[in-house]
């Protein structure tokens, strides 16, 4: 079998100090393989937003390894690490992270201006990533003139500009209503089946979880079971 496109082995991840201190995770390994839609669920404080960041290679765990496609992340810093993390993943947030004053079109193209793109060349792309999420006359709006859906299909455009071979979403459906969620849903998984985008989704609800090849399970910073889709 190949490489893992991402794998965890034995992540540990506490936060503060001394009598303060909190172990977030206490030694999870996770192998994810190019092409899979994978949830990591549990309950809020589990862990799943701290896995999702050491995944991501937003943040540095306090032992064990994270392996991108089959070397060690550790020895990456500083611009190479920002290199790395922008052209591979591309992020889908409960919370948006739109700049609200900007426009659609400044929000989406953001991941290349940090790759350090051309400026006509980020126009090109960007409205290119706009049109495929159906937001193609919204380029020129300020971010905070969308509605819930708009604003996650601008976040999703903006994941994809860069061309990814990664996306995490995490609680992407969470400010949405059903409907509304139901959309971007299909929207992320759309570009899994068809575009072959490795999916990683952290959720607690179990009806997007379902959707997924597989779910993780996390409790109190452990992986507590791993489960395949049952097959329809
Ligand atoms: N920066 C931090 N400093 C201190 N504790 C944190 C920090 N980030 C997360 N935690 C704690 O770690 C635990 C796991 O958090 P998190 O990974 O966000 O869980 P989840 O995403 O599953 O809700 C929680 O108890 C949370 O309070
Ligand atoms: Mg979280």
């Amino acid at each position: 079998m190949s490489h893992p496109i991402l794998a965890a082995y034995d992540l540990k991840k506490s936060y503060g100090r001394g009598p303060n201190r909190f172990d977030a995770l206490k030694g999870v390994t996770l192998e994810i393989f190019a092409g899979e839609s994978v949830a990591i669920v549990g309950k809020s404080g589990s862990g799943k937003s701290t896995l999702m960041h050491l995944l991501a290679l937003l943040d540095k765990p306090s032992t064990g390894t994270v392996e991108l496609g089959g070397s060690d992340t550790a020895t990456l810093k500083g611009k190479r690490l920002n290199e790395t993390r922008n052209k591979t993943f591309g992020f889908v947030f409960q919370q948006f992270f739109l700049t609200p004053g900007a426009s659609v079109l400044e929000n989406v193209v953001l991941p290349l201006k940090i790759a350090g793109i051309g400026s006509r060349s980020r126009r090109v792309r960007g409205h290119a990533a706009l049109d495929r999420l159906e937001l193609g006359d919204k380029a020129k709006s300020k971010a905070n003139a969308l509605s819930g859906g708009q604003k996650q299909r601008a976040v999703i455009a903006r994941a994809l500009v860069n061309d990814p071979r990664i996306i995490f979403a995490d609680e992407p459906t969470g400010n949405l209503d059903s409907a509304t969620g139901a959309i971007v849903e299909d929207i992320l998984f759309g570009l899994n089946r068809e575009q072959g985008i490795t999916l990683i989704i952290v959720t607690h609800d179990e009806d997007l979880a379902a959707r997924c090849d597989r779910r993780v399970y996390i409790r109190d910073g452990l992986v507590v079971t791993e489960e395949a889709r049952v097959a329809a």
